[in-house]
């Protein structure tokens, strides 16, 4: 059976970008794989080192991964800092990682660029420890949005290189994955390209329906289309896209229609749109306030998975000391 493996990093709630991007996909695919899921506390050390929220948000993550339905019966769900081999694989992966490939990642000159006064060596090698993360139990696909397929990449080339160096056939090459879709970029309501914590343009998964009206009625719009079949701004077009992946192809060709023959009411639209997020969201939303009091479910949940997370965790770096030469005396 193959192995599947994702990872959310614990830096605030969960957004609808999170779960269209990867979350919604973890559900079905625990009924088909092997499935590790985990919340990746140590990544979000290189932008959020606070000790008053570090413990909040992991919590937060886990409760919206069970809320979205995964089961920790039939996936490892687990905290990326309860298995510690994952940092001995970043310290000997790191040693075949180089300056000039880790600093030209998108994600590192984006964060470099938005936060010059912070750039540590955890965000240079970030894509090193993702690769740890990823190669420590050598699966072959991994869940991601669009905005992950550059980090993925760079796995592919560290397990290569660590097959050519130690001429071994060891760790797999693992592909990005939306379970047979293609993969998914969704945009903010303020026009811009990306839903993402930073750019404060989210929809959380904890928001209540209330709230999600009004964002979505502040959405960025304009008079309207001026000729027939006219080609959709940017920030219509991104509506669009939430519109696809929340509502029926039905209610998107109605809209398209509308949009196509200079009929669109975009009070309509937004009317549309706040209630099918809403529908996504609100049954979330509630299983997310019935869980996170149950301390001592959480506590058996993170427990059980760290346990079965460490067992596959531990094999890899056994076998990967011995490739490298590491011999006790
Ligand atoms: P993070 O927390 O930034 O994102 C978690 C997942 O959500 C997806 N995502 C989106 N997808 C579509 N549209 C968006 N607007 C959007 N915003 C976020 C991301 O692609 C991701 O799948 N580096 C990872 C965390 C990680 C990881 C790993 C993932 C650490 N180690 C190993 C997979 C395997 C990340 O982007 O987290």
């Amino acid at each position: 059976m193959e192995t599947v493996l994702s990872g959310i990093r614990s830096t605030g709630n969960l957004h609808l970008g999170n779960y269209f991007g990867a979350l919604r996909n973890f559900t079905k695919m625990q009924d088909e794989y092997k499935c590790f899921f985990f919340i990746a506390d140590y990544h979000s050390l290189t932008t959020h080192p606070d000790p008053q929220i570090l413990h909040p948000n992991v919590k937060n993550v886990l409760t919206e991964y069970l809320a979205a339905g995964i089961d920790p019966d039939k996936a490892t769900l687990y905290i990326q800092s309860d298995v510690p081999e994952v940092c001995e694989l970043y310290l000997l992966l790191n040693m075949h990682a180089y300056l000039g490939e880790l600093s030209k990642t998108t994600s590192f000159k984006d964060k470099a660029r938005k936060n010059p006064e912070n750039v540590n060596a955890g965000l240079l090698t970030y894509p090193t420890l993702m690769a740890a993360d990823i190669l420590m139990h050598n699966a072959d696909k991994v869940p991601v949005g669009k905005d992950q397929e550059q980090h993925l990449e760079m796995t592919r080339k560290f397990a290569r290189r660590f097959n050519n160096l130690y001429s071994v056939e060891y760790f797999k090459e693992p592909a990005a994955f939306n379970f047979g879709q293609e993969l998914v970029k969704i945009p903010g309501l303020d026009g811009s390209g990306k839903m993402g914590k930073s750019e404060g343009n989210c929809l959380y998964l904890m928001d209540d329906p209330k709230t999600i009206e009004k964002k979505v009625k502040r959405a960025l719009t304009d008079e309207g289309p001026k000729e027939f079949n006219a080609v959709k701004p940017d920030y219509i077009e991104n509506l669009f896209t939430i519109l696809n992946v929340v509502s029926t192809p039905d209610v998107v060709s109605f809209f398209d229609e509308k949009w196509n023959k200079c009929e669109i009411r975009y009070g309509d639209l937004k009317k549309q749109l706040a209630e099918d997020i809403i529908k996504v969201t609100n049954p979330i939303r509630e299983r997310i306030i019935d869980i996170q009091n149950d301390e001592s479910y959480l506590h058996k949940v993170t427990t059980q998975g760290a346990e079965k997370a460490r067992e596959s965790a531990s094999k890899t770096l056994r076998e990967v000391r011995q490739i490298m030469g590491f011999k006790p005396f």
